[in-house]
């Protein structure tokens, strides 16, 4: 099998246990930032000491405790932002289901996975995901937000389910028993996972 030419790094980024990502193309070191959160200048350091040139700013969600660093990156770098502009007003690149994002010799999809947010979205290369707020390590995101809708959240974890169990999950926050996980450990593990139907796993996401 090929070898992936993207390869992206987990940082640990606030006191609310954020993690920011930054993942590069090993090859030509074009390189994409994920939710600066707190502590953008960490992305800074890496991109630095890589020698990576940063493309792309990408947003999993409009939170605070996610793009609070947004503005550091991208004075810093140069980079494009791109988000869901149902979430992030006035992105340079508009995020939707289906949208492929070019990184040096990789390719990260976009999938629009509603429910924690209205505009969350999921970045997947390879066997890889990056959840945000919609999937954490044996948990998933809140749904009693402001622009929460539980019935969206049930939707977007039903297509997460669907793909290949060695699929690796990069969730948006340090909540699990580990720091990442894959998605046939969720599928064990995971009780919202493991709801049978929507009426179980509103009960117990607005319940529980
Ligand atoms: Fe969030």
């Amino acid at each position: 099998m090929k070898k992936s030419e993207l390869k992206i790094m987990q940082i640990h980024a606030s006191e609310m246990d954020n993690f920011s990502y930054l993942i590069y193309c090993q090859e030509t070191l074009r390189g994409a930032a994920i939710d600066p959160s707190m502590r953008p200048e960490l992305l800074l350091k890496e991109i630095d000491n890589r020698g990576i040139k940063l493309d792309l700013l990408l947003n999993t969600h409009g939170h605070a405790d996610h793009i609070a660093g947004n503005a550091v990156i991208l004075e810093h770098t140069g980079a494009k932002l791109a988000a869901h502009p149902v979430d992030i007003t006035n992105p340079d690149i508009v995020l939707a289901e289906g949208t492929r994002l070019e990184l040096g010799k990789g390719i990260i999809d976009v999938m629009h996975t509603p429910g924690h947010t209205p505009g969350s979205v999921i970045f997947k290369f390879d066997h890889q995901i990056v959840t945000g707020d919609t999937l954490f390590v044996s948990r998933c995101g809140r749904a009693d937000l402001p622009g929460s809708d539980v019935v969206a959240l049930y939707d977007s974890l039903q297509r997460l389910k669907k793909l290949p169990e060695d699929t690796v999950v990069y969730p948006g926050h340090d909540y699990g028993p580990t720091a990442t996980s894959t998605i046939g450990w969720e599928l064990k593990n995971n009780d919202y996972f493991k709801c049978p139907d929507l009426q179980s796993f509103t009960k117990l996401r607005l319940e529980g």
